[in-house]
């Protein structure tokens, strides 16, 4: 009989926790399926003596150094953030154990780059969704040319539960964290950064560049307002990345938008995830599942966990190098349709100067209308779909528009999906 595989967990929140619980269930189906029996041996935490439910007490320790260079055969990172998951890491690899980490912020910034390559890290990306695997190796001999998807599950939550209640960015957010799908600093969630450090990692799996500048727009200031909107035009409304191999540049964004009812993405609710890839041969394939939370997540990690116990190692693709040394990380200037939000005065002629200010511009309105805002009395919005223009057109007249002495707030800008 073969010794148990024996696991130092980093973290015990929602994801470490939900590791355990997974683990608890499932370690006879695994051992049967893989001949692995998994066991986990130490958990550090910040502070053991703290009440941890289905956690025992004799697995807690505030000491990362002696897990990674005690008696565990793999490490698993579930704390978030850069330090200490980075030097536990680092040691941990230096004293030859594999490791998992489910920490997108860690391996997409500058002092994570040496682990790239080094760390599975399948629970960083989509969570449950195996779509690192699917980059990795089902879709090696191919040519991936496009990625459009829903990478941050806390922002698609808080869209969904908004759409559905009325309710304002900031209840919905308090709903989210309760769940356990925020970052610790839930503003990389709700900015975009989040989304935008898995689309990095993703383009670097999928084009086999390292990925430069990520164009990057949260949610912030979208109002119920906007998710009505949207609903009523026929769109809905969106947390959307999308990276694009254009060959001489790589093109990659993160931004609300208005997604038409018939896409694939706008059936996709809560804080499910989705990633929708092109490739050459392969053509079309949408890739869906629960974007995080505690199981999925776990999901995710037992899947490297077996793998590594297996001998199967993380790995960086090596693509063949492109013919020419291709601009990377400096997208062209976009272009887009808009939807575009003012808070106003209920003034005479408020619209026709809003008209007459995007027209100046060259920026052309497909549609125009004026609502009152029932809890503002004498206040309302204009709100404006605007025809195909570019970025540096739009930001030019929205300056415009911002001097006029109509607004009573910013103004909103969600760009419309073709
Ligand atoms: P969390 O609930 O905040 O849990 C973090 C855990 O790490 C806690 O147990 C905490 O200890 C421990 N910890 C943090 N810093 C520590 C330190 N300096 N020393 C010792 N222990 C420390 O976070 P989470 O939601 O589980 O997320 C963990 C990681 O998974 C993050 O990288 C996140 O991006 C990623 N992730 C999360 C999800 C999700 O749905 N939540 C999905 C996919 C990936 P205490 O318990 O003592 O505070
Ligand atoms: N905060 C992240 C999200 C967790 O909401 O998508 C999963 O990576």
């Amino acid at each position: 009989v073969s010794r148990p595989v024996r696991i130092g967990l980093l973290g015990a929140g929602t994801v470490g926790r939900g590791f355990l619980e997974l683990l608890g269930r499932n370690a006879c189906s695994i051992e049967e399926r893989t001949g692995l029996a998994l066991e986990v041996v130490k958990v550090l935490v910040r502070d053991p003596r703290r009440e941890r439910p289905g956690v025992a007490r004799s697995l807690l320790t505030a000491d990362g150094e002696s897990i990674v260079h005690g008696a565990c055969d793999v490490v698993v990172e579930a704390l978030g953030g850069i330090e200490p998951a980075r030097s536990l890491l680092a040691q941990a690899l230096e004293h030859g154990k594999p490791v998992v980490t489910a920490n997108k912020a860690l391996l997409a910034s500058e002092a994570g780059s040496a682990l790239r390559g080094h760390a599975r890290h399948e629970a960083s990306i989509a969570a449950a969704i195996p779509i690192v695997r699917a980059l990795e190796e089902g879709l090696v001999g191919d040519q991936v040319s496009e990625l459009t998807g829903i990478l941050n599950g806390t922002c698609n939550f808080v869209l969904t539960l908004m759409a559905e209640t009325g309710a304002t960015l900031e209840a919905t957010l308090a709903e989210a964290r309760a769940r356990g799908f925020a970052e610790a600093d839930p503003s990389l969630d709700v900015d975009g950064h989040d989304a935008a450090q898995k689309l990095a990692l993703l383009a670097e799996l999928a084009f086999g560049v390292r990925a430069g500048r990520v164009r990057v727009e949260g949610i912030r200031g979208i109002e119920p307002e906007d998710v009505k909107a949207a609903r009523a035009l026929g769109y809905v409304l969106k947390p959307v990345a999308f990276a694009r191999d254009g060959g001489e540049s790589l093109e990659l964004r993160v931004h609300p938008a208005f997604v038409p009812l018939s896409h694939p993405l706008a059936s996709v609710r809560f804080e499910d995830n989705a990633v929708l890839v092109r490739a050459a041969g392969a053509g079309e394939l949408l890739f869906r599942g629960k974007g995080a939370g505690a199981l999925p997540t776990a999901s995710a990690l037992l899947a490297d966990v077996v793998a590594v116990a297996r001998g199967e190692p993380a790995r960086r693709i090596e693509r063949p190098a492109p013919p020419k040394e291709p601009v990377r990380g400096a997208p062209p200037a976009g272009r887009s349709r808009y939807y575009l939000r003012f808070p106003v005065y209920d003034v005479p002629g408020v619209i026709g100067r809003i008209a007459t200010a995007l027209g100046r511009r060259e920026v052309s309105i497909s549609h125009a209308e004026a609502t009152l805002a029932p809890e503002k009395p004498g206040q309302g919005h204009v709100k404006v779909l605007a025809h195909e223009t570019s970025d540096e057109a739009l930001r030019e007249a929205l300056e415009d528009i911002e001097r006029l002495p109509v607004l009573t707030g910013r103004s909103v800008a969600v760009r419309i999906l073709a």
